[in-house]
């Protein structure tokens, strides 16, 4: 194979990749809802340089990179609070954390644009976010 027609087919792959469903993170029989029903179990801080990389990808856009929301986002009439803040994350469980981003924000009595994403990640990346958030406030 030449070496043009390998970028071509590493170029394709790539594609195919993006065009993938946002929903198909994990299969479905593996999300935390499936395997769990989004029961917080054993020791809930995973790997927080792979939550890193979650959490950029999925969660930053509200919660900004570091914890502290720094967009208003549109419709958000309860912004995230400030998850940097030592005072507020000791006030909080990391039961609560993953209950929160497994369920959602309305399960847990907060806003309801905090998405669910029980159905998206595995209990093994909710808990690697969980540890991820741990680290803005060294909590
Ligand atoms: C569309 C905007 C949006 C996205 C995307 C989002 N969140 Fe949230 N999140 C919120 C809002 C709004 C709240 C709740 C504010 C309130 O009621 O106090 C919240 C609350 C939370 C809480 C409860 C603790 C706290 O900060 O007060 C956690 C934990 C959380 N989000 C984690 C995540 C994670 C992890 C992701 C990505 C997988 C994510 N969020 C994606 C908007 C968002």
């Amino acid at each position: 194979m030449t070496r043009l027609a390998t970028i071509g087919l590493i170029a394709g792959c790539l594609l195919l990749g993006m065009a993938t469903p946002a929903s198909a993170q994990v299969p479905e029989e593996e999300s935390a809802l499936a395997v769990n029903n989004c029961a917080p179990r054993g020791e809930l801080r995973g790997n927080a340089e792979n939550g890193k990389a979650l959490h950029g990808e999925h969660c930053a856009e509200c919660h900004g990179e570091t914890g502290k929301t720094d967009i208003i986002v549109m419709h958000m009439d309860e912004p995230p609070k400030d998850e940097s803040d030592p005072v507020y994350m000791k006030t909080l469980t990391d039961a609560f954390l993953y209950l929160a981003i497994c369920q959602g924000g309305e399960t847990v009595g907060r806003s309801i644009v905090m998405p669910a994403w029980g159905d998206y990640f595995s209990d093994q990346e909710i808990k690697d976010l969980v540890a991820h958030i741990r680290s803005f406030s060294g909590t």
